[in-house]
């Protein structure tokens, strides 16, 4: 009987002694910010997928139920109980948070087209942001303000993008936007959040100049900006147009107007690769490591969050749907929750990143 009780809990410290530990610990000893999107309802209703979101993860992000649409279905009616869930989660799992996103011009409003005009614009995009923001107060390490703001192919000549809040309130809602949060929540780090900017190709260089110009008006102005969000929505296809030195001087400008940079939405589309799954996973996973290997030389890139955590729920099931209709493998954890070469991969570049200050 002695014998028995003191030998059991050896065998548990030896199991947990070789568990690998989740990339959060890689990341920490880094000095950055691991983290992922994550789901509504499936957070609170998987036990696994809750688990291996805690395990792996010191940022979360809620992947929809903080957009305009979600969090204000209709005039002055807020519904904030899966958000205040993921804050309870992340408090609980001694985890960061990430808010996405107090202005985009899609997942809007419904009500949007009936109520809102010229007049009362400004009153309800205040009222949102005070309130949405003024919610998480003092909780939040960082929130997109504004999201997708940059499109020059729409043509205007400050390469901004023509969006329902630019018709009525003018560019100048952008900056309105950045001053609201920050009187909401003065501690969370206000992030501009775009994408299409990974690629050395003519159009994405035309948006990489579009957000800087952006990002440089706003710091001259003083406006409160303290971090631009890459969204980093990769393809494997596309990442041959993919060169380490153009996103590194594009993240040296960005890091020179005294921002932070946070990877906010990672992923790698798996649509044009064969079906072959050790095949596939080796070349997803040698985008995941090429691009993170490159970021992770500029020492102001603080985090990097992919979107969504496992091939259970990804966005990339309904939107990139691949050509024989075999399941995506696009992050880090497959639909098990087992880590594939994608995790190893990041594994890998935290364990090689230069050190930084967290
Ligand atoms: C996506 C979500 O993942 C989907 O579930 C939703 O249907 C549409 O939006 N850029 C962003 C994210 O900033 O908010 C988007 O999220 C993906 C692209």
């Amino acid at each position: 009987m002695v014998l028995q009780a003191a030998a059991w809990p050896c065998l548990s410290v030896l199991a947990q002694t070789r568990q690998e530990p989740g990339l959060r610990e890689y990341a920490a000893k880094a000095g950055l910010l691991y983290g992922a999107a994550a789901a509504w309802p499936v957070l609170r209703d998987d036990a696994d997928y809750a688990a291996a979101f805690a395990r792996e993860c010191n940022i979360l992000v809620p992947e929809n139920v903080l957009k305009m649409g979600p969090v204000q279905p209709s005039p002055g009616v807020f519904r904030f109980e899966p958000a205040d869930f993921m804050a309870d989660f992340c408090r609980q799992h001694n985890m960061r948070m990430r808010g996405h996103t107090l202005v985009w011009h899609t997942q809007m409003w419904p009500w949007f087209k009936t109520e809102v005009n010229a007049g009362n614009a400004k009153k309800y995009l205040e009222e949102h942001i005070l309130t949405v923001a003024g919610r998480y107060r003092g909780r939040m390490h960082s929130w997109d303000v504004v999201n997708e703001a940059v499109h020059p192919r729409d043509g205007r000549e400050d390469g901004l993008r023509v969006t329902p809040w630019l018709e009525l309130l003018g560019p100048g809602y952008i900056e309105l936007a950045f001053r609201m949060a920050h009187s909401a929540d003065p501690d969370a780090r206000l992030t501009y959040n775009d994408y299409g900017l990974d690629y050395d190709t003519p159009e994405q260089e035309a948006k990489r100049r579009a957000v800087l110009r952006l990002l440089r008006s706003l710091k001259e102005r003083d406006v409160p900006i303290h971090a631009f969000g890459m969204q980093a929505h990769l393809d494997w296809a596309a990442f041959r147009n993919f060169k380490a030195d153009i996103l590194q001087a594009f993240f040296r400008e960005v890091a020179s107007l005294g921002l932070e940079i946070y990877i906010t939405e990672l992923d790698v589309a798996d649509r044009e690769l064969p079906d072959d799954i050790a095949e596939r996973d080796e070349a997803i996973a040698r985008v995941y490591e090429t691009y993170l290997t490159a970021a992770l030389q500029e020492p102001a890139v603080k985090a990097v969050l992919t979107w969504g955590l496992t091939d259970k729920y990804t966005w990339l099931a309904g939107r990139q749907r691949r050509p024989s209709g075999t399941p995506v493998r696009v992050l880090p954890l497959d639909r098990d929750f087992q880590r594939k070469p994608a995790w190893q991969a990041i594994r890998r570049v935290f364990l090689a990143a230069p050190p930084r200050k967290a």
